[in-house]
């Protein structure tokens, strides 16, 4: 792998360099340089040292230019204003930089420096449970997350921290155990069929429980024997896992998502730990007796009554809650996986209960400065009134019916816009891949903490901010280059560059940079952001600067050089986000 500096990396230690050189009592400064409209680079940080130091900004700017190498870097430079400097690169740098980024297979893209281990709690839906619209962010935003993780180097370990576990499983098994029949069937079952039979018993079992207090009584007294690990009861409770999961894998299967089944560790998986876990916070004084329970307090988490609000590790009738489970999963994430960081893409209304967690962590010396515990809070999925996500009749909605809508919409479009030649097959294939990905794109193109409107309108429109934008983009790109035939892609350093090339040049080379942004501070918008701008700087290229029919055969091959990095970066760019980009739409 070769290590590609960018060229606003390398411009940037120049004129640090340069700055250093003529203000050397200034020691080291930032020349804050940015891409600009005037030309390619501008530099201000001349401003505010000046000012600092008492000197003249414009001469300052000036003794900077005096002090600049000539050696090929940069093709024009001015003062302007009250001490600027605007920079433009020569054809050749860009040139030549874009040719050492396509000869690396990883687009000169480098490892980060000290990779380490990260565990990301995603993807964590509830047993006998509907997936809904929460679920699409964490499993959308999850995955993206991994795969920018892996990519810059770092390992990957997944946690999927699926609700299956809790009182509720008393009341379903004890249904089950009465009307033994209600889960069976006959060879394999679909997807769709066993979230029917779970969702069917879920609703019958809960309306006795209601209803009928005999039956209440012994749902609960199957809580206990399914806590003490009586095998009858186990093994139902493992019927409801097992036929949920076969739900979970049809949901993320049409999502587009992998998960593996031994990264699903869910709730009941820390359930050896639970005592333990407590009886460590009891001893240490992190935790007290409060009422019977077992409560950690915190100086600033106060009711509407102003009363300190708890977090309850043990509950007073002895029972462990989601607090305790959390806190185990955190010893074993840092002591046995040995994690330096702890993602948890987990929506934004449990913020609460994650900063109390982190706290008692933290008190109780299990997250200590060297591990990093951060959730990812996403924001709420709404409605085209702004308001939560409903149906109609106002009940959540099933990330299934969304999928289907998106997948149907889409598949429409690539009908119409399909050439003959293409089948029903992959009409079908092309339909999925464009429906999922819009709506993936949809949400990571907006900030993680952000709510966002579920508009499919919008989201596989074919102009503007969306992945089907930049699917054809890219579908368009690839048709060039089959349509180049022998010609093969390379760059001329020695030719003139028209503006819309080296905007697009320009912008191709910040790649590496933005995905080290994204990895870093777990940012997938931003590189949505930077594919959607590639994708209108190759769109306002391909229409300004003819390619096969270009003047020469040199600049034929060096716009071919252009359209191939630009497919390149857009392929990665997309498959980090977890969004397929066809070869033909
Ligand atoms: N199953 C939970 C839900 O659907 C999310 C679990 C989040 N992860 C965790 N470690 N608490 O809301």
């Amino acid at each position: 792998m070769a290590l590609v500096p960018s060229l606003a990396s390398t411009l940037d230690r120049r004129i640090a360099d340069a700055l250093s050189a003529a203000l050397p009592e200034a020691g080291a400064t930032d020349p804050l340089l940015r891409r600009s409209d005037r030309a390619d680079f501008q530099a201000n940080g001349m401003l505010a040292l000046a000012k600092k130091l008492k000197g003249n900004p414009r001469e300052l700017a000036g003794q900077v230019v005096e002090r600049l190498p000539a050696d090929g870097l940069i093709a024009g430079i001015e003062v302007s204003g009250p001490g600027f400097l605007n920079i433009t690169l020569t054809d050749r740098a860009i040139l030549e930089t874009l040719a050492a980024r396509a000869a690396d297979d990883r687009l000169g893209v480098p490892f980060k420096e000290h990779p380490g281990t990260t565990v990301i709690d995603w993807a964590q839906p509830n047993v006998a449970k509907e997936m809904h619209v929460g679920h699409l962010r964490n499993s959308v935003i999850g995955n993206a997350v991994v795969r920018i993780l892996e990519f810059a180097g770092e390992k990957v370990v997944s946690r999927h921290h699926i609700g299956d576990w809790g009182t509720q499983f008393g009341m379903l098994i004890q249904y089950l155990i009465e009307h033994p029949h209600e889960l069976d069937h006959e060879g394999e079952v679909s997807g769709e069929e066993a979230m029917t039979n779970l969702g069917r018993l879920y609703k019958a079992a809960r309306t006795l429980f209601d209803a009928d207090d005999a039956f209440k009584a012994r749902a609960r007294r199957r809580v206990v024997d399914l806590q003490a690990g009586d095998p009858e009861t186990v093994a139902l409770w493992q019927r409801f896992v097992d036929e949920s999961k076969i739900y979970f894998y049809s949901v993320f299967d049409k999502l587009d998502v992998t998960i593996r089944d031994e990264d699903i560790v869910g709730e009941s998986g820390y359930n050896d730990m639970l005592a333990e876990t407590c009886r460590m916070l009891e001893e240490s004084g992190v935790a007290v007796r409060s009422e019977g329970a077992l409560c950690v307090f915190f100086d600033d988490v106060k009711g509407p009554d102003g009363n300190p609000v708890p977090l309850i590790v043990q509950k007073s009738d002895g029972g462990f809650g989601y607090a305790a489970t959390d806190l185990s999963a955190i010893r074993d994430r840092v002591f046995n996986i040995k994690a330096d960081t702890l993602l948890y893409v987990v929506d934004s209304r449990q913020s609460l209960h994650f900063r109390m967690v982190f706290e008692t962590a933290r008190r109780a010396g299990w997250l200590t400065d060297d591990v990093k515990a951060v959730q990812l809070g996403f924001g709420t999925v709404l409605g085209k009134d702004g308001k939560p996500f409903k149906t109609r009749e106002g009940e959540t909605v099933r990330l299934v019916d969304l999928l289907d809508e998106a997948i149907e919409r889409a598949t429409k479009i690539v009908r119409e816009k399909a050439q003959d030649e293409m089948g029903e097959a992959e009409i079908a294939e092309r339909g999925a891949q464009v429906g999922i990905g819009a709506v993936k794109y949809a949400d990571l193109s907006t900030s993680v903490s952000r709510d966002y409107k579920f508009d499919l309108d919008q989201m596989v429109s074919l102009t503007g901010d969306t992945s089907v934008y930049i699917q054809y983009a890219y579908a368009r790109n690839r048709s060039i280059l089959r349509k180049a035939g022998g010609i093969a892609p390379a760059a001329h350093p020695e030719l003139e560059l028209a503006p819309a090339e080296r905007a697009l040049g320009l912008h191709l080379d910040e790649f590496a940079a933005t995905l080290a942004e994204v990895a870093e501070a777990y940012e997938p918008h931003k590189l949505a952001g930077y594919l959607y701008q590639l994708s209108s700087l190759y769109t306002t290229f391909f229409s300004e600067c003819p390619v096969l029919k270009a003047g020469t055969p040199e600049q034929v091959e060096n716009r071919l050089f252009l359209c191939d990095l630009t497919a390149r970066t857009l392929r990665q760019g997309m498959a980090l986000l977890g969004i397929h980009t066809p070869e033909h739409l």
